[in-house]
């Protein structure tokens, strides 16, 4: 079946910087199912053929010598342009009309992409459904009309749970795609093939051996341009609700009975079910907030600001596989390096057979996920060193898909556009799940809000936060593992 996708937010940043280029991508590789059609909409007038020239020009640009022009070109005639404005309804009466003439009475199924800020989401679908254009014909094998919602999911519990209520009033769950890109990442769909595709780790997968787990998604940069938005929104609702929750959902999930979207988005809801809610009394001990030297000198950051740029945050799961071991996890913006990574750290052996061996404090094994920027899993283990009697050092088995699998790993947008297209809900988040997430989110912004604990720390930018940080892991008896990835082998072993 043809394919008529629709972008709401047609002249912004995500559209020319990751959707186009994705499209592209999927249509030179003939991964598309079916023709595809693309209309933008949005406010600012433009021709078809203007729209064509500026996104052939941000593609060639984001994809440098990977664009192919004759490609392009091809993919480029099913590209339409519809200027409008969200707020008006007679716009969605008029592109009704355009995608009857495009479609030429074939039958096609609709996608409605809401690339576009949050405040329009709601708009957006309430126009959608006044319009008709979210119906189906609900006879077998009529097209489908889908939606696909762009991150922020609401701002907390309450504004989640009322976006939900109107995507539902126009909408089914099952026509419903929630954007977490995370999800759409190579690295982090291998979290769940390693874990269940291979029966050795399943048996050490739990509190009986892992001591506990530590999730990092640190950003090199500040928050640039995005000081608007930023400065309302802060480290737990831009990383922690969505990206930091999907990462701990897929690491402590039970195995699904089958693959499919159903099957696997309640185990994940199950994970975020058992997660102990915390009061503001355990915000205080269980979190750390912080914001860098600077930020408030940011353009459209308030000069007083209480926005942290950085936090942890100890989650724990209260089931029978977790019990015990925390969860902890932490993100922040201007930190030392970029690298979003799990660490799976293991217990101690129960004797040290091998003393100290003259080594410092010998480390217990960690398997390290690196979803971004370094792609790969490393195994951290000890082996004795050569000619002496019991030195032991801590070394590593090292995978990395560039050079396993050799090319480049696709973006996450071109797999979820394809799973839209395709029907396959399976890598989006269900309405239960963002707001079971915003549910564990919303008492730390409340208990940060209203209290004075934690203190806000200030730390420097290119650390990996502030010094309190690490002395909160060692109350704890734990601490950080921060290490920048290593990008890529040389030859003889060493790193760059
Ligand atoms: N940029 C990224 O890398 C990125 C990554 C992840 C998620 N996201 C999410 O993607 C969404 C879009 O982000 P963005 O960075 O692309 O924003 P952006 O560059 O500001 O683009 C916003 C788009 O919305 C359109 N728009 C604004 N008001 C409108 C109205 N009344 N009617 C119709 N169109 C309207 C704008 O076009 P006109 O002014 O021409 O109307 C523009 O095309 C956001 O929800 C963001 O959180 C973005």
């Amino acid at each position: 079946m043809s394919h008529t996708l629709v972008i709401f937010g047609a002249s912004g940043d995500l559209t020319s910087r990751k959707l186009i280029p994705a499209l592209y991508k999927l249509a030179e590789r003939g991964r598309l199912p079916g023709e595809l059609r693309v209309i933008g909409f949005s406010r600012t007038p433009m021709s078809d053929e203007a729209w064509r020239a500026a996104l052939a020009e941000s593609t060639a640009k984001f994809l440098g010598a990977r664009f192919q022009r004759e490609a392009w070109n091809q993919f480029a005639a099913g590209i339409h342009y519809h200027p409008g404005d969200i707020s008006q309804t007679e716009d969605f009466a008029k592109l009704a009309e355009q995608l009857d003439k495009l479609e030429g009475g074939k039958p096609t199924a609709r996608v409605y992409y809401l690339a576009t800020a949050p405040q329009f989401f709601e708009p957006a679908i309430e126009a959608l459904g006044a319009s008709g254009l979210a119906t189906e014909e609900g006879k077998l094998n009529s097209p489908c009309r889908r939606i696909v919602i762009e991150k922020p999911f609401g701002t907390d519990l309450a504004s989640a749970q009322r976006l939900n209520e109107v995507v539902h009033r126009f909408f089914t769950e099952r026509q419903v795609y929630r954007i977490d890109h995370y999800l759409g990442k190579e690295t982090v769909q291998n979290i769940l093939v390693f874990r269940l595709a291979n029966a050795i780790f399943e048996p050490v997968w739990n509190r009986n051996y892992v001591d506990h787990v530590q999730i990092t998604a640190a950003e090199e940069v500040k928050v640039g341009r995005r000081g608007g938005y930023y400065d309302h929104a802060g480290v737990l609702r831009d990383m922690f609700q969505n990206h930091l929750l999907q990462l701990l959902t897929v690491t402590a999930m039970e195995a699904p009975a089958r693959f499919n979207a159903d099957a696997v988005r309640n185990e994940k809801v199950k994970v975020l079910e058992a997660i102990r809610p915390m009061t503001a009394v355990e915000v205080a001990t269980n979190t750390v907030r912080a914001q860098y030297q600077g930020y408030r000198q940011e353009k459209d950051v308030a000069p007083d600001s209480q926005t942290a740029t950085f936090a942890d945050v100890r989650l724990d799961i209260d089931n029978w596989r977790w019990q015990g071991v925390p969860f902890y996890l932490r993100s922040g913006k201007a930190m030392g390096c970029r690298t979003t990574q799990i660490v799976i750290q293991f217990r101690e052996p129960p004797l040290r057979l091998f003393g100290n061996g003259g080594a410092a404090r010998q480390e217990a094994n960690r398997l390290v996920i690196h979803i971004q920027p370094a792609e790969g899993i490393q195994l951290h283990f000890h082996t004795k060193v050569p000619n002496r009697e019991v030195d032991t050092r801590e070394t590593t088995l090292d995978f990395r898909f560039d050079s396993f699998y050799g090319d480049a790993l696709p973006d996450a947008y071109e797999r979820l556009l394809l799973d839209v297209l395709s029907g396959d809900q399976s890598l989006f988040a269900r309405s239960d799940e963002v707001e079971l997430a915003w549910g564990i989110i919303d008492p730390i912004l409340t208990a940060w809000k209203m209290g004075g604990q934690p203190p806000l720390w200030q730390y420097e930018p290119g650390m990996w936060g502030p010094p309190g940080s690490s002395d909160w892991m060692q109350v704890m008896g734990r601490h950080w593992l921060d290490v920048c990835p290593v990008l890529k082998h040389v030859d003889g072993g060493e790193s760059e």
